[in-house]
């Protein structure tokens, strides 16, 4: 993958010239059965979008294929994924498929996991899809900055038999800090946005747009999946006069369940998988609410209901008034299971922050008080090393925070010593939230990405089953760029 963007192209034509049948008959698989596998091209450039919605100025962003958020790639559990990826920004470029356990070589991390993109030049990932859920992609360099632009999307991997819902919908969450033109704020990475909440926007959107509301069918069933693709902003969504099930999170199948206390909390890079089943009447207009942050609590949306009962299609008879019943629980994807008993434990500490307790930590082998690390843009520590980027020369030079041995069984102990929450993603692997505060979980929830309250202890299982250097950092991007980041070597 390393080639030449010329040669690479060629390679690329070569490969794939001459299908009649489109490139699901591409003969470079053959062990697969005809089309089980998808292509997808995602071209990142600039283009412009209505944030603000219609009717406003647009705004300059970056994006795949014009969108923001990019296309959702839909593919089933299985198949065989091929994306190629031309970068025409001014920048270079890579793309992190998010909670899907892909080879280390298609994760997307520059200078880890490959070189970067240049502009003008392609790379094409390749990877077979194991687990079906909800995941997402975006850009991993400058991701600060990249993200925030607008280089994210969602990836749907169906399971091999969906579960019956009349509707099944896709809500990307993003948060804007926008100028009062309208425009994307350039404050990328502000030394108060990194010691503090990162950077929290003043504009939200839904799949790109200022939430509309959603009007529902009386009857009808559906399947949300809400995608958190903000830098920094935390939601945590109530649901008024309805009461949606726990169905998946991050991807991953969960025991169906009510909201933990009536909201789901979703963290930047999280995934929450709901079956919202229209209960309400005619006419009926309930909130869609985030609670979050309590002094700043509001209603992302309303769900309003037509005068009509459903019926989407002639096919499907109207359900109004009818028990549904719970949700069945989704299949497993093909986890292992870790082995409690034969696991070893790491113990992990997250330190810094404004208002915490770091004086002093480790930056590229040197231990700086907080005040010098604040003045390089450095603000967290995790076990006492503050990671210095991805640049060249950083991330694949500093030493890996753990060594696990392929194939073993490890709970992590994940401390966070700070006064700020921090969801804390792993490249490459599913794990089970197995404790927080010393207290067993209900759900023993798989998850990619778990947040951790501050001061909160949480007890994190999983099977070290993917070789490789893997990205281990917080979610937001700026404690990201602050240090917040280390790589654990699976070997
Ligand atoms: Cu969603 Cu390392 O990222
Ligand atoms: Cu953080």
């Amino acid at each position: 993958m390393n080639l030449p963007a010329d040669l690479r192209r060629r390679r690329w034509l070569l490969a794939c010239a001459a299908l009649p049948l489109g490139p699901a008959a591409c003969a470079l698989r053959p062990a697969l059965r005809p089309g089980a596998w998808r292509e997808v091209a995602l071209v990142a450039a600039p283009a412009e979008a209505a944030v603000r919605g219609a009717g406003h100025a647009q705004a300059a962003v970056w994006a795949y294929n014009g969108q923001v958020p990019g296309p959702e790639i839909r593919a089933r559990q299985g198949e065989r994924l091929r994306v190629v990826v031309e970068n025409r920004l001014p920048q270079e470029t890579t793309v992190h498929w998010h909670g899907l356990r892909v080879p280390n070589a298609m994760d997307g991390v520059p200078h880890l996991t490959q070189p970067p993109i240049r502009p003008g030049e392609r790379f094409t990932y390749e990877f077979d899809l194991p687990d079906a859920g909800t995941y997402w992609y975006h850009s991993h360099l400058r991701s600060s900055e990249q993200l925030e632009r607008g280089l994210h999307g969602a990836l749907v991997v169906e399971e091999a038999q969906p579960p019956a819902v009349d509707r099944d919908i896709t809500w990307v969450l993003d948060d804007w800090r926008l100028t009062q033109a309208g425009q994307v704020s350039e404050s990328f990475g502000s030394a108060h946005d990194i010691s503090h909440a990162g950077r929290i926007g003043n504009a939200i959107t839904l799949n790109g747009r200022p939430p509309r509301d959603l009007v529902l069918r009386p009857g009808e069933r559906l399947r949300l999946r809400i995608v958190n693709a903000a830098n920094a902003r935390i939601f945590a969504l109530g649901f008024d006069g309805h009461e949606p099930q726990v169905i998946a999170l991050d991807g991953q199948p969960v025991a169906p369940h009510g909201l933990p206390g009536g909201r789901v909390r979703l963290a930047p890079g999280m995934r929450c998988d709901l079956v919202l089943d229209a209960t309400g009447q005619p006419g009926q207009r309930y909130a869609v609410h985030d609670t979050f942050y309590p002094r700043a609590a509001f209603d992302l949306l309303q769900l309003v209901y037509g005068k009509t009962p459903f019926a989407l299609s002639p096919s499907t008879e109207p359900r109004t008034g009818r028990s549904k019943g719970p949700p069945a629980p989704l299949p497993p994807n093909p986890l292992a299971e870790p082995d409690l008993a034969a696991a070893q434990t790491h113990e992990i500490r997250f330190e810094g922050g404004m208002m915490g307790g770091l004086h002093r930590a480790l930056l590229n082998g040197q231990s700086l008080p907080m005040m010098s690390l604040l003045r390089q843009g450095k603000a967290w520590a995790v076990n006492g090393v503050v990671s210095a980027g991805h640049g060249e020369g950083h991330a694949h030079h500093e030493a890996p925070l753990l060594h696990l041995r392929l194939g073993r069984s490890y709970v992590l102990a994940l401390r966070n010593d700070t006064n700020w929450h921090h969801p804390i993603h792993l490249h490459g692997h599913s794990f089970r939230v197995i404790a927080r505060n010393g207290r067993p979980t209900p759900h023993r929830e798989w998850r990619d990405t778990v947040l951790m309250d501050p001061m909160e202890r949480v007890d994190i299982a999983l099977v070290a089953d993917n070789p490789g250097d893997w990205m281990f950092h917080c979610h937001i991007l700026e404690h990201q760029d602050g240090g917040m980041m280390a790589v654990v070597r699976v070997a």
